[in-house]
C-alpha cells in the first residue's frame, strides 16, 4: 500500500507502517504523519499529464513549507511558487532553480522583491501599485525583472469564498480595461521584460472545464500583447486542482483531465505552460494523529475529544471544511455520531462534526486525513499549544521531518527584553 489506508487487519497503515506502531515510537501527540512516496507518486502525476508540452511545475509552497518536502520536490524537479520573501529565501535554501520559481502576490513588499529581481525570479504583477515597485526594484538592484501580469478572467471556480480569486470583485490580478496601461508601463520600463501571463482561479476546485474557460480568456489578453510587439514565453494557469476530501468514491479529476482540458490551446500558443499546484501536490500525503484525552455526552450530544485541536488544523474551524477521520485501530464498541474537538477554549475548536465513529477509549489513536496542505502550515500556537512535530515514511522507514516547538522556543522571544 501507498500512503494512508485500513489493512486487511483493520488497523491504519502509512505506506507498509502501522499507525499505531508508529504512534508507539513517537513521543509526541499530536503529530503530523507523511508518506513521502505518496508526494512522489502526485507529482508524478503531474509529469505523465505534462508529457509532451513545454512547461514547468511551480509547487505552491504556501501549501506545506517543510523543508525537507520542499527539498524532496525539488528533488524531483519541481520548481516553486512563493509569495513572501521568507517562502523565497527557504526555496533557494532547499535548492529550487530561479528560473522555475514564480513570486506572486498582491501586496509584495519592495525588500522582497529586490530579493526577487537579485534571484532572477519570474515576477506576476498584479496592480499598478505592484509594477512601480518591480520597476523600482529592478532599477534599484540593477537587473532585469521577468513578468507576468496576473490576469483576472471573472472565471467563477464554484468554490468557498475564501479560496475564490479569479472574480472580477476578488483582490487579485488585473482587468481587461487595464491592460493597455501595463503594456505602455512596461515598454516605458527598460529594466521590466513582459515574459507571460497568469491567472488562479481558486482552490478546491473539481470542475476542470473553468480552466479551460480562463485559458482561452488568456489567449484574448496574449493576441492584444503579441499585437503590441511583445514575445512572451509563458501561460500560467495557476494551480487549484481539489481532492477527495469526503472518500466517498468520488470520481475527482485528475491532472491529467486538468492538462488535457487545456492542452491544444497550450499547444496552440507556442508558450511555455506553468502550473501551480499546492493542495494536490501533497494533501493527500499526510495524516494528523491524535490521541484520545477522552469522551463525553452532553444532553444528546456525544464528543469525542482529542490532544489535537485548531491551534494545529484550522481548515473544518475556518472553512468549515470537511476532512476525513477516523480512528488507527479496529473496534467493536458501539457506533455513535461524535463531534470531534480539540482542548481549545472555544466552541469552534472542532476537527468534524457528526461522524460516525465506533466509541474509542482514551489513549487510542484518530486520524484526520489529508493533512499534508494547509494544516501545518496554518498552525498557531494558540493557547500555547506548540506547533506539532512532523514525521515521514520513507524508504519503509519512519523518520523525523521537523521538530516540535517548544515553550522555550517561545520563552526565547522575550530574552533581553
Ligand atoms: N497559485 C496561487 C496564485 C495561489 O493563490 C494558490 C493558492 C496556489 C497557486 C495553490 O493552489 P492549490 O493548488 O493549493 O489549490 N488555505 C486554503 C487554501 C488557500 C489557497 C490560496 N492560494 C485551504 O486551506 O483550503
Amino acid at each position: 500500500g501507498l500512503g494512508f489506508y485500513t489493512g486487511e487487519d483493520g488497523y491504519m497503515y502509512c505506506d507498509n507502517l502501522r499507525v499505531d506502531d508508529i504512534r508507539q515510537q513517537v513521543p509526541e501527540s499530536p503529530f503530523y504523519l507523511y508518506s513521502r512516496e505518496r508526494i512522489s507518486a502526485n507529482i508524478a502525476a503531474y509529469k505523465a499529464a505534462l508529457a509532451g508540452l513545454d512547461h514547468i511545475i511551480g509547487y505552491a509552497v504556501k501549501a506545506n513549507n517543510n523543508l525537507k518536502i520542499m527539498q524532496h520536490l525539488c528533488g524531483l524537479g519541481s520548481g516553486a511558487v512563493l509569495v513572501s520573501g521568507n517562502e523565497l529565501q527557504l526555496a533557494i535554501k532547499a535548492g529550487f532553480d530561479p528560473s522555475k520559481t514564480i513570486f506572486n502576490g498582491n501586496g509584495k513588499l519592495p525588500a522582497e522583491l529586490e530579493l526577487a529581481v537579485q534571484h532572477g525570479v519570474l515576477i506576476n504583477v498584479d496592480s499598478e501599485f505592484d509594477f512601480a515597485n518591480i520597476a523600482a526594484a529592478a532599477n534599484k538592484v540593477g537587473k532585469t525583472a521577468n513578468v507576468l501580469l496576473r490576469i483576472n478572467p471573472d472565471v467563477d471556480p464554484q468554490v468557498h469564498p475564501y479560496v475564490s480569486t479569479g472574480l472580477a470583485s476578488s483582490k487579485f490580478g488585473i482587468r481587461n480595461s487595464h491592460l493597455q496601461w501595463f503594456l505602455d508601463a512596461i515598454k516605458a520600463e527598460p529594466r521590466v521584460e513582459l515574459v507571460g501571463v497568469h491567472s488562479h482561479l481558486g482552490s478546491t476546485i473539481t470542475k476542470v472545464n473553468i480552466f479551460r474557460d480562463a485559458a482561452n480568456i488568456m489567449c484574448d489578453f496574449i493576441a492584444k500583447i503579441n499585437a503590441e510587439g511583445f514575445q512572451l514565453k509563458y501561460l500560467n494557469i495557476g494551480g487549484g486542482l481539489g481532492i477527495d476530501y469526503y472518500h466517498k468514491g468520488d470520481i475527482l479529476p485528475t491532472p491529467t483531465d486538468l492538462i488535457d482540458t487545456v492542452r491544444d490551446i497550450v499547444k496552440a500558443s507556442g508558450l511555455t505552460l506553468i502550473i501551480e499546484p499546492g493542495r494536490s501536490m501533497v494533501a493527500t500525503s499526510s495524516a494528523f494523529v491524535n490521541t484520545v484525552t477522552g469522551v463525553k455526552t452532553n444532553g444528546s450530544k456525544h464528543f469525542i475529544v482529542v490532544d489535537g485541536s485548531m491551534a494545529s488544523l484550522i481548515r473544518p474551524s475556518l472553512y468549515d471544511a470537511y476532512q476525513h477521520i477516523e480512528l488507527t485501530a479496529p473496534s467493536s464498541a458501539e457506533q455513535k455520531v461524535f463531534d470531534i474537538v480539540g482542548p481549545v477554549c472555544e466552541s469552534a475548536d472542532f476537527l468534524g462534526k457528526e461522524r460516525e465513529l465506533n466509541t474509542p477509549n482514551a489513549g487510542d489513536g484518530l486520524v484526520v486525513h489529508d493533512a499534508g496542505a494547509y494544516c501545518m502550515a496554518m498552525a498557531s500556537t494558540y493557547n500555547l499549544k506548540m506547533r506539532p512535530a512532523e514525521y515521514w515514511v520513507a524508504d519503509g522507514k519512519l523518520a523525523k521531518i521537523r521538530h516540535q516547538e517548544t515553550l522555550d522556543d517561545h520563552i526565547k522571544l522575550f530574552d533581553g527584553l
